[in-house]
């Protein structure tokens, strides 16, 4: 038998390895490892080695045939996480995982799921009742607090109204130092008691007691509010047990956090790309007048939009929120004829297969025609994977992708964003693919022909 080999790769310093390099362009730095390496490449951070993998046959091996062998990366167990989303589905491993995805996939039921279709159209069109011809406007910062609205609305219905401001301003400050990670100083926050350290416990203290707060009236009362809280609080085990408080609060913060700004970001770039893009423009337009004819979308619209389906699909192809999925190897395994062993950290850049020309005919043109059922059906199955693949398959992709539609679908009956004047859009890869100032769109108010009546 031949010893697998050892796989090339960017060596970095001394003592920091590639975190330097990473930190600078993190997508930069993934595209010159592809480049210049092959499909599978072994590098370092620090004193951790971590091996970047390029093809869609091994980002399967990991995320399905192969998935018992790996637990999540490193950065899930920062303290900082474990303090925010504790053991909730995103973090979690094992046996633990197991249960709590058992108990929660229920609520993500899609004839559950349809019933929120008409909240995501109603915040959308008070968010457009604000919106005025001629005004420029950040469509991404809009864009995250309709979907922060949202995604409180549909977890815990009608029970924040009162505190909903300080939720939005607590989930501000908890989410700043994920703003860059693998850095020293999100290390140092991680673990020492900075100034950033004592205002993120602070924020998740704040946060804590609303939810438990919510989670000890929902008990008392046994109500079936309609929201996903209703149906984590019903969920119970073959076995009959529950969750404890505390795997609610950890569940609840999970969502809360994975179910916003990832749609956010994805909505964001569809506007992007179709203010640069007339011809895909017209042709949302023409599929909307002839199956809305300027009503409301609703949740069963959803089969009859497929041209405006593939607009968000494209564009989570092009600006895949989650632009790496991560894991840790629990035991040693071959991969491409390359050995990578226990300890390892994997990570699997979404954002590079996506765009492989190997997969994609010109990979960096927006076409959402690609997404047609044919040529679709001739790509290997994970050079598309934005919702991950596997077991861990994002538990929320049904209620994102309809999401994404309705909104979509909503305010370009009512509006075009055109791109603002001198703003220049650039990408900013944190804990996720965002656009570093922002999209800024000037508004177009399209003919009342076009609007909801
Ligand atoms: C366009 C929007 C979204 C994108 C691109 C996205 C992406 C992802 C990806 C890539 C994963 C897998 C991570 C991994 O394997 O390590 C994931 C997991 C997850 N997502 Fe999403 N997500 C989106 C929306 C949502 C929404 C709306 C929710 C909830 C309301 C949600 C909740 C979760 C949860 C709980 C997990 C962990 C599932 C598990 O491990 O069992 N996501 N998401």
């Amino acid at each position: 038998m031949v010893a697998a080999l050892v796989p090339g790769g960017p060596k970095g310093k001394l003592i920091t390895g590639v975190m330097p390099e990473f930190n600078r362009d993190s997508l930069a730095f993934m595209e010159r490892c592809a480049r210049e390496f092959g499909d599978v490449v072994r590098t370092r951070f620090l004193y951790l080695s971590a091996y970047f993998l390029f093809h869609p046959d091994h980002v399967e091996q990991v995320l399905v045939t192969n998935n018992r062998n790996f637990i999540k990366p490193r950065p899930f167990r920062a303290p900082f996480l474990q303090r925010l989303i504790g053991k909730g589905l995103l973090t979690s491993d094992g046996e633990f995982w197991r249960r709590q995805r058992r108990l929660a996939q229920p609520a993500f039921h899609r004839d559950r799921t349809s019933a929120y279709g008409e909240t995501m159209v109603a915040y959308t069109e008070r968010m457009l009742a604000s919106w005025r011809d001629g005004e420029t406007l950040d469509a991404h910062e809009e864009l995250m607090r309709l979907t922060q609205d949202i995604v409180v609305r549909t977890l815990f219905n009608a029970d924040v109204s009162a505190e909903q401001n300080e939720i939005v301003e607590s989930l501000g400050v908890l989410a700043r130092p994920f703003e860059s990670q693998a850095t020293l100083r999100w290390i140092a926050d991680n673990r020492l008691p900075t100034a950033g350290h004592r205002r993120f416990h602070r924020a998740a203290a704040r946060l804590d007691k609303i939810l438990y707060r919510i989670i000890a009236e929902r008990r008392a009362s046994g109500e079936d509010r309609g929201d996903l809280l209703s149906m984590l609080l019903a969920a119970r085990d073959e076995d009959g047990t529950r969750m404890t408080d505390r795997q609610l609060r950890d569940e609840v913060m999970t969502l809360f956090l994975a179910g916003h700004e990832t749609t956010a970001l994805a909505l964001t770039w569809a506007w992007h790309l179709l203010a640069w893009n007339a011809e895909a423009e017209t042709k949302l337009h023409a599929e909307l007048e002839t199956v809305l004819g300027g009503r409301t979308p609703t949740a069963g619209d959803m089969p009859r939009l497929p041209y405006c389906e593939w607009v968000v699909k494209e564009s989570l192809r092009l600006y895949p929120p989650a632009y790496v999925v991560g894991r840790e190897a629990v035991g040693d395994f071959e991969i491409g004829g390359y050995r990578v062993p226990a300890g390892a950290q994997v990570f699997m850049p979404t954002y590079v297969i996506q765009r492989d020309p190997r997969f994609y005919d010109e990979p960096s043109e927006f076409r959402p025609e690609r997404w047609r059922e044919e040529t679709a059906s001739r790509l290997p199955r994970y050079a598309y994977f934005p919702f991950g693949g596997g077991p861990r398959l994002c538990i929320g992709q049904a209620f994102a992708m309809m999401e994404a539609v309705l909104i979509l679908a909503t305010i370009a009956q009512k509006f075009r964003l055109r791109p603002a004047p001198g703003h220049r859009v650039e990408i900013r890869p944190a804990l996720s693919l965002r656009p570093r100032d922002g999209v800024r769109v000037l508004l177009e108010k399209r003919a009342e022909r076009h609007q909801s009546v």
